[in-house]
């Protein structure tokens, strides 16, 4: 990426950061909060953390956390605390207390149900099989043209609050079921006001690049005039609606030069790119990731060795989505191979009716430990620091630090193990939200 659309893109996210601190509540009228009895505290750092130390934080026991406002603002062993006179408390009953998760990639916002496909693959029919013959994202796609953005509002509060009732206090959300301009802003816009019906954090990813929708059958560069067109990415960046963009690096969907097309016009209208690559085919898509400096490259199902390198050259995050190939009955990533290559690794539900219908981030670090031999430890990296970091925001969410925002949660359980051991059951009590408790 050359020097403009990296300053454009810092520019763009300054922006963006001063805009939110803009809208976030004084800090005088709220009260100091203090939270005893902590039975562990995890002191996950900043990410982006790659390699052995993914599996290496270190832990507080018997401690205590102040928050000031928004903001953690000390903690440390119980029996040091001071609490400051008008200061509220919270009892965490000896429980362990870990950064508010982040899920770095879902399609969140949709309408409908393919739980015919759902059946059809239990039959024996292959996601790629679908899809190539008019199923599959299509599908989706015309549920939500049909819907309207209050509908989809709608349809996707009680996702969220779900996910929050998991710990969950930041998610990303794409686009990419409208595949007509006005769909795809209607899209962003349901995100936009999202944002402020429920406590989450939500990020906006532009995926008009999802797939060709049906009216473009075999015209894939014609519909990408009409996303890409510069009019479109200038609304983007110009209502703020989305922060990156995103493409579906496929045989079934863009090639590698269209992707690469996708990536750089959005670049230059200051969105970040991230990439759906090498998930089914290995076409080369994590090598377009490093040559493009994309934030994350997210499924890697099929990565190889020149990916992996890429990858690591360009600083580019490995989101690994286990909830997916699970949901496919399909191989996972080579999540140990990928961590000792040294690449940091988050991990999140890519919920989506089609190919992830699991909203469950604790389901999904479950499914990392048992189908990838990736240690709690590690998946917690890759929940809070690391998923933090292939959204731009580990300057404030994703660790266990002084002056970072206030997201936690607390657990009903003592240790991180235990909560990854116990899948299908909320381990979570209470989840606090810029240092307020949101459920
Ligand atoms: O991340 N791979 C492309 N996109 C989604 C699936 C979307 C769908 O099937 O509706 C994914 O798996
Ligand atoms: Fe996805």
């Amino acid at each position: 990426m050359d020097g403009r659309a990296k300053s454009l893109r810092l520019c763009y996210h300054f922006l963006f950061e001063l805009s939110t601190s803009l809208f976030r509540p004084a800090k005088r009228s709220m009260k100091m909060l203090a939270i005893r009895n902590i039975g562990q505290l995890i002191l996950v750092p900043r990410g982006p953390i790659g390699g052995k130390a993914m599996g290496d934080v270190d832990r507080l026991e018997r401690a205590a956390m102040l928050i000031d406002g928004e903001t953690i603002s000390w903690f440390g062993e119980e029996s040091e605390l001071v609490v400051p006179g008008d200061c509220e408390t919270l009892d965490a009953g000896g429980n362990c207390v870990i950064p508010g998760l982040i899920d770095c990639h879902t399609h969140t916002v949709f309408a409908g149900s393919r739980e015919r496909e759902f059946v059809q693959r239990i039959e024996g029919r292959s996601y790629e099989e679908i899809a190539r013959s008019g199923g599959g994202i299509r599908i989706t796609v015309e549920a939500v043209r049909s819907a309207t953005c209050e509908e989809l509002v709608e349809l996707a509060l009680p996702r969220l609050r779900r996910m929050l009732e998991n710990g969950v206090t930041t998610v990303e959300l794409k686009s990419g079921y409208g595949l007509t301009v006005a769909d795809e802003f209607k899209m962003l816009e349901a995100v936009k006001r999202l944002n402020t019906r429920q406590p989450i954090e939500l990020v906006a990813t532009y995926l008009a690049a999802h797939t060709v929708p049906r009216e473009f059958d075999g015209r894939g560069d014609a519909y990408l005039d009409v996303v890409l067109d510069e009019k479109v990415l200038a609304r983007v960046r110009d209502e703020g609606l989305a922060e990156f963009c995103d493409v579906f690096c496929e045989t079934t969907a863009f090639d590698i030069e269209q992707s690469r097309r996708v990536l750089l016009a959005c670049n230059e209208f200051g969105l970040t790119p991230k990439l759906h690559a090498d998930q089914i085919t290995q076409i080369g898509a994590t090598v377009l990731a490093g040559e493009v400096g994309a934030i994350s490259a997210d499924h890697l199902e099929t990565i190889d060795d020149a990916g992996i390198s890429a990858m690591r050259e360009a600083g580019c995050i490995a989101v690994l989505l286990p909830g997916c190939s699970y949901f496919l009955g399909v191989s996972q990533a080579p999540a140990r191979k990928i961590i000792e290559a040294n690449l940091p690794v988050a991990i999140a539900t890519d919920y989506n009716p089609g190919s992830s219908m699991v909203e469950s981030l604790p389901l999904v670090m479950n499914i990392a430990a048992t189908q990838m031999r990736m240690t709690p430890c590690e998946s917690l990296i890759g929940v809070t620091a690391n998923a933090a970091a292939a959204l731009n925001r580990q300057g404030r969410i994703g660790a266990m630090a002084v002056g970072m925002q206030a997201d936690l949660a607390i657990l009903d359980v003592p240790t991180i193990e235990r909560m990854v051991y116990e899948p299908g059951r909320n381990c979570v009590r209470t989840v606090l939200k810029k240092g307020r408790v949101a459920f």
